[in-house]
């Protein structure tokens, strides 16, 4: 007889490794790696890593659980899994898998230019540590006409590629030999920036809270970097979870993943801050931080043009462990609703997304008079997706499980209906249900205000 049993079509994570490898991937991505040490950099460095690290405990381990919940409990996408346990609620999905479309456009613009960066450092094009000449040549690139959008092309065809071939067995097997190999290369880069001269002040600068510096934006800014870092708020946490088996431990899986997303975060302020002083840059330099400094890093290193390639692949993967999890949100909306075909799907919301990036590309170049409330467009999106968006998502995450599904029924998901221990559950439930979505609203609307 054929079975007609719809979880036969659901993928499950292989292993426990598996499963925390890919969401790891998942929220290890630019995110880390390019967009934590330029916003520390402009945000007061250590004001800005305290404020983020006291937001990681409060907001981003009790999210990432209550994602991981949700997905497990229901086994859908993040429109389906709302709505199947409360109808109503899909919208908050919705918003979701609108952030994903969002985030993604210009998520793979900026993998474009990582590529970009591992041919120019196959061919050694920056081997020199003339800060200038790097900016010029970033500056260069990032506003030209068709070689980004050309770049944007290739990384958005790469996710695709592995989307379309579905997940697990890729994701899985390519997170659980990447994610430790970065982490290796990361330590060695941060070890030569450190012990350059001068990098000392980089180093203070990112660890010893000046609170002077702390002001509203400050704070909103690393809200939304904890949002994105993390992959909170948009349903790609609950996503992941609706794959993961019925007898893993989640309250352990979503302490391990925001702490090492966090560590790789930190690092990866240490690779650049440190050096950025040492070579005289400016900390508030903005996006072509990491694209600057490295190289000049680089350079100042034995055998580092071979350091360069092989840093710049490690950072393509990271974001594509990043990039298919966005993509996939939205992949598997179209595909339970309008119940397309999982490759028509997976091309015509890639081949969307990524005419959404184009605009966001060509602001950094000729279209760069286009300003909405200050911003470019690459910009506006940054701040409609990180500052609206994913606090939005995780604000009503959280009143909908506080509120309206109920702590209880959450708890009993989370250990496996009282076979694993989830010691912290009451304060778990307290956070969810008060601190976080007031802390949340609270930021939010005064960002808004400001
Ligand atoms: N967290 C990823 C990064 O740091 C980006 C990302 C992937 C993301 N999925 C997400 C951000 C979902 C917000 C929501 O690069």
């Amino acid at each position: 007889m054929v079975d007609l049993n719809e979880n036969k079509q659901r993928d499950q994570w292989g292993s426990k490794l598996g499963f925390i490898m890919a969401a790891a991937g998942s929220a290890v991505g630019l995110g880390n790696l390019w967009k934590f040490p330029y916003m520390a950099g402009s945000n007061g460095g250590g004001a800005f890593v305290l404020i983020y690290l006291a937001l990681i405990v409060i907001v981003g381990f009790t999210l990432m659980a209550a994602e991981i919940v949700i997905g497990r409990h229901t086994q859908l996408n993040a429109i389906g899994a709302y709505r199947k346990i409360r109808k109503g609620w899909g919208w908050v999905g919705g918003l979701g898998v609108l952030a994903g479309f969002v985030i993604l456009s210009y998520y793979s613009v900026v993998g474009g230019w990582v590529i970009n960066y591992i041919i120019k450092a196959v061919t050694g094009a920056f081997n020199t540590s003339d800060m200038e000449v790097l900016g010029n040549m970033f500056g260069g690139m990032i506003s030209g006409t068709w070689t980004p959008i050309f770049y944007h092309a290739l990384f958005m065809i790469i996710t695709l590629g592995i989307v379309i071939g579905g997940i697990s067995g890729g994701i899985e097997k390519f997170s659980k030999i990447l994610m430790p190999a970065l982490f290796v290369m990361i330590i060695m880069i941060v070890i030569r920036s450190v012990t350059l001269p001068g990098a000392g002040e980089g180093i203070s600068f990112f660890l010893k809270p000046d609170f002077s510096k702390i002001d509203f934006s400050v704070i909103l800014a690393a809200l939304g970097q904890v949002f994105f870092s993390l992959s909170l708020g948009m349903g790609c946490m609950i996503t992941y979870g609706s794959y993961l088996s019925k007898d893993e431990n989640i309250p352990q899986s979503a302490t391990l993943i925001p702490l090492l997303d966090t560590g790789v975060a930190l690092l990866a302020g240490l690779a650049i801050l440190p050096a950025v002083f040492a070579l005289g840059f400016d900390p508030a330099g903005g996006p072509g931080l990491v694209f600057i400094t490295l190289p000049a890093v680089f350079a100042k290193m034995p055998m580092g043009g071979l350091f360069a390639v092989i840093f710049f692949v490690l950072v393509l993967f990271a974001a594509i462990t990043s990039s298919i999890s966005l993509l996939e949100v939205v992949v598997s909306f179209v595909v339970d609703e309008w119940k397309w075909s999982r490759a028509k799907a997976t091309t015509i919301v890639a081949a969307a997304i990524f005419a959404l990036g184009v605009p966001a590309s060509l602001s950094m170049g000729i279209w760069d008079t286009i300003i909405f409330k200050d911003l470019v467009f690459f910009d506006a999106l940054g701040f409609l997706s990180d500052q609206i968006l994913l606090p939005l998502g995780g604000l009503m995450l959280c009143i909908f499980i506080g509120w309206v599904w109920g702590v209880d029924n959450a708890v009993k998901e989370a250990t496996n209906g009282g076979k694993v221990k989830f010691t912290i559950a009451p304060v778990w439930g307290f956070v969810v249900k008060y601190v976080a979505p007031i802390a949340i609203a609270y930021i939010f609307i005064s960002g808004l205000l400001a």
